[in-house]
């Protein structure tokens, strides 16, 4: 799988996996196991790429603390990895069987668990400010999940309720870590604002690529099984578009689809279809596209450093990403 260590970080993300290496260390061998399972199975370690770049954008030199907070985050993300999929009913993940299958529901929750207490261990040295932000978009996100099961099958969900929701599965957390990043390097308050626009439009569009790629994503290259969202009934930005925008399909059999409690995989990819034959996933890539923009347009004002054009690069990755 592709990873984002070419944004000029390499050798700090190196130091974040390290720092995570030894969080993980646990006097319970299963749990060490476990964790190693997921997190050593690869990611794309966006949000840690985006703390340090943010860190080095506002010019921070003394990358130990930034180091410390990506680690953190990045292990608050495999925790919530390990729960989504025991919610989601998740198969694969990384490319592997989904922690839950492999070693039992209570295991991956307790690991899950695990997790989450380590990176307070870590994160919560930091400045209350920031331990403050932390644990609210900690908890943010699962609110977005549970939000998200609450509207599960709900073929009237309007796009403000689905932005809403992955506003706070996905996006707080990186503008979180965007933000963390510029006050440990010293940033003054606008440069702090600045970078967390930044990251939470970069978080937007990467969730609507992620459901973008569930519809029409390998499952091999992207080391989970697509179709997910359907299967779950979740109605992403695509479902949304298809169900405004399909006159050239059958509304009510996509609907009765999405709806189906149990459903097989033949409903599944008939669904598929349907969504793809609306034009959905061209309008939701306009959509990723637009937030893309509006992250590139938050770093305007910023000065024309390297770490700036990485920021920028890591947009088009977030864009044209297929893992
Ligand atoms: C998966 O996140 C969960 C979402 C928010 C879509 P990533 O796609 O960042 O997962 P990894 O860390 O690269 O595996
Ligand atoms: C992201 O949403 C979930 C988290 C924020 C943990 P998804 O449920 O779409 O993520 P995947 O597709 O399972 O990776
Ligand atoms: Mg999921
Ligand atoms: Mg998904």
């Amino acid at each position: 799988m592709k990873t984002a260590t070419d944004f000029g970080v390499g050798q700090e993300l190196a130091l974040v996996e390290r720092r995570i290496r030894e969080a993980i260390r646990s006097e319970e061998p299963l749990i060490t196991e476990i964790a190693d399972y997921v997190i050593g199975s690869g990611g794309k370690r966006i949000r840690p790429t985006v703390t340090l770049l943010a860190f080095k954008a506002v010019g921070g030199k003394e990358t130990d603390r930034a180091i410390d907070m990506a680690a953190a985050l990045e292990l608050i993300h495999s925790a919530t990895l390990i729960h989504d999929d025991i919610n989601d009913g998740g198969t694969y993940r990384r490319g592997r069987p989904a922690a839950f299958r492999k070693f039992g529901m209570h295991e991956a929750l307790v690991t899950g668990d695990f997790l989450f207490a380590r990176a307070f261990e870590i994160g919560g040295k930091f400045e209350d400010h920031i331990v403050d932000m932390t644990a609210r978009v900690a908890a943010a996100l699962a609110e977005g999940e549970i939000r998200q099961k609450r509207y599960a099958g709900d073929v009237n969900i309007t796009r403000e309720e689905y932005l809403n929701i992955i506003t706070r599965k996905t996006a707080m957390p990186i503008s979180a870590g965007a933000q963390a990043g510029a006050i440990l390097g010293g940033a003054r308050g606008e440069q702090i604002d600045v970078l967390g626009r930044y990251g939470l439009n970069l978080g937007i569009a990467f969730q609507i690529v992620d459901d973008i790629l569930d519809v029409v994503g390998d499952g091999v290259v992207l080391g989970k099984q697509p179709g997910m969202d359907i299967k779950e009934s979740n109605v992403t930005l695509l479902a949304i578009h298809a169900l405004n925008n399909g006159s050239a399909i059958d509304r009510s059999e996509l609907i009765r689809i999405i709806r189906k409690r149990k459903k097989d995989w033949g409903e599944v990819q008939t669904a598929i279809r349907m969504i793809r034959e609306a034009g959905a996933v061209e309008k939701a890539r306009e959509d990723a596209l637009e937030y893309g923009e509006k992250a590139a347009a938050a770093l305007d004002p910023f000065p024309d450093v390297e770490p700036r054009r990485h920021l920028r690069n890591l947009i088009e990755f977030v864009l044209s990403r297929t893992a």
